[in-house]
């Protein structure tokens, strides 16, 4: 099995176990020695073949250690829920758009392609049901049959469902959706929009916006849109994925964005380049962003 997946299932019985003691988010690895989950392992030993960059400071007996990968100073007695994850430094080298881009600095990349786990179904239309049982627990027979959380039977919370193969900040709208929380105004609009367009948009418990607000993690097809609301969503390749293509008015948005890019980057102190790339094909989103269509459903702009 490739090792993407090795991470996947080696940490979750890890992270299920332990899910409910929290006490051990307020404090450092130092204080509690235990890693955050579906963390990578540490204290091993870097293989002769590994060739990271020199700055991946290494313990003796050529061990892994916090600075190994994370460039923040004393790592190991930050209290995790401290750590600020939006700093360049948090992994160095970084900040990564491609999460496997870090990992490949030691891990040989033709060796650990990952298999793309949203292309869940045959060419003749049957699910690959392996690829159900990484996020399941048991395949959803009757997939046309509307699930409340309780019956999902998913092996993470769903708001972690797809950390340990990307990243928390994939891209720049997760980041400033991370953490952002519905009003009641806002989630009455939200619960508007579901109905008008015969979609999901679920919220965690605490009305925050997750990764699965926005994204099915199922292309179309796996379940039927006109019979169950969570299989309405864009009809798009996921083993093309997202395309995108250089648009001529690139210098002008770059203008019009330029203090609001600046200011994100003060306060977070990241510093992203953003170029206006137009969205060619969109896939695993419940509406089309490229018209707005997606944003508009919970955001009532002014005009
Ligand atoms: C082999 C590289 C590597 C080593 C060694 C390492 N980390 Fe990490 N760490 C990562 C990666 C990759 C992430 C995940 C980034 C993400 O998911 O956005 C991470 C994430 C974290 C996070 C944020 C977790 C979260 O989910 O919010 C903390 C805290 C952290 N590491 C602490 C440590 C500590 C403490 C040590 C030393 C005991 C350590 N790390 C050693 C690679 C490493
Ligand atoms: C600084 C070097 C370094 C970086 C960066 C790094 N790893 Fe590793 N990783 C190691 C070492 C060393 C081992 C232990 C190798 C062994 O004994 O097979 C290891 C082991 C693993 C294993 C267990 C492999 C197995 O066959 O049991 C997984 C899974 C893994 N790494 C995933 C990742 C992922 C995903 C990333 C990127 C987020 C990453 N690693 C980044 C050094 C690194
Ligand atoms: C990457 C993780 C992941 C994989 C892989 C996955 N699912 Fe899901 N599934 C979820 C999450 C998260 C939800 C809840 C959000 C939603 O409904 O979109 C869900 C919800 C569902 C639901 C209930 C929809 C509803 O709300 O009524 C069904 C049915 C389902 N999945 C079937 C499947 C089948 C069948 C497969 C394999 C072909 C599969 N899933 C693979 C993460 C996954
Ligand atoms: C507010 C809605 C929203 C949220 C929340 C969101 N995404 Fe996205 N995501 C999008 C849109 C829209 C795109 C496609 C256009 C783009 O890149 O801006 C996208 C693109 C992506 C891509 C492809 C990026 C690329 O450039 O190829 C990945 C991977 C992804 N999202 C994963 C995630 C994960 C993981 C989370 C949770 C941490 C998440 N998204 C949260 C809206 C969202
Ligand atoms: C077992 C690993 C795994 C899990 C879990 C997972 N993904 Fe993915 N995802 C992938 C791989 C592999 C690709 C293919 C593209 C790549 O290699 O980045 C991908 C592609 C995507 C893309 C399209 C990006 C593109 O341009 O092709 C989006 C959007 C996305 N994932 C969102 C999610 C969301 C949302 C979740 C959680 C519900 C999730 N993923 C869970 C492995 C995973
Ligand atoms: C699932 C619901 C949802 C979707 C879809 C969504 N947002 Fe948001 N967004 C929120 C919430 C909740 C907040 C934080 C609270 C607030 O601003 O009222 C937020 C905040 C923001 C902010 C920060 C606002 C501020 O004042 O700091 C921006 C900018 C934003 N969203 C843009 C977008 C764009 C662009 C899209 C489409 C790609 C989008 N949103 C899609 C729910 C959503």
């Amino acid at each position: 099995m490739r090792f993407w997946l090795l991470l996947w299932a080696i940490l979750l019985p890890w992270s299920v176990c332990l899910a409910g003691d929290d006490d051990w988010q307020t404090q450092s690895y130092k204080q509690s020695k235990r890693l955050p989950d579906l963390h990578h392992a540490v204290d091993i030993k870097l293989m002769d073949s590994m060739r990271p960059p020199a700055e991946f400071e290494l313990k003796t007996g050529r061990l892994l250690q916090c600075k190994t990968c994370h460039g923040l100073k004393k790592m190991d007695e930050i209290p995790y829920d401290k750590v600020d994850k939006t700093d360049p430094a948090f992994l160095r080298g970084g900040p990564y758009r491609d999460f496997e881009d870090f990992c490949y600095q030691c891990h040989n990349k033709k060796d650990n392609e990952r298999p793309n786990i949203h292309a869940m179904l045959e060419k003749d239309g049957t699910v690959k049901k392996q690829n159900c049982l990484y996020c399941h627990e048991e395949v959803n027979e009757q997939r046309d049959q509307r699930r409340t959380a309780s019956f999902l039977k998913l092996r993470l919370p769903i708001e972690e469902v797809c950390y340990g193969c990307h990243l928390k900040t994939p891209h720049l709208n997760a980041l400033e959706h991370l953490e952002a929380k519905a009003k009641p105004e806002m989630k009455n609009h939200i619960r508007d929009s579901e109905r008008r367009n015969g979609i999901i948009l679920p919220l965690s418990k605490d009305s925050k916006v997750m990764c699965v607000s926005c994204h099915s993690p199922h292309p179309d097809g796996v379940i039927n849109g006109t019979k169950n609301p969570a299989g309405n969503q864009i009809k798009g390749d996921v083993e093309k994925g997202i395309e995108y293509s250089k648009h001529s008015w690139n210098v002008v948005y770059q203008a019009d964005k330029h203090d609001r890019l600046d200011l994100y980057g003060r306060t977070h102190k990241l510093w992203l380049d953003v170029p206006y790339e137009r969205i060619k094909t969109e896939v695993l989103l419940r509406l089309p962003a490229k018209d707005g269509k997606l944003c508009l459903a919970c955001h009532e702009f002014e005009r």
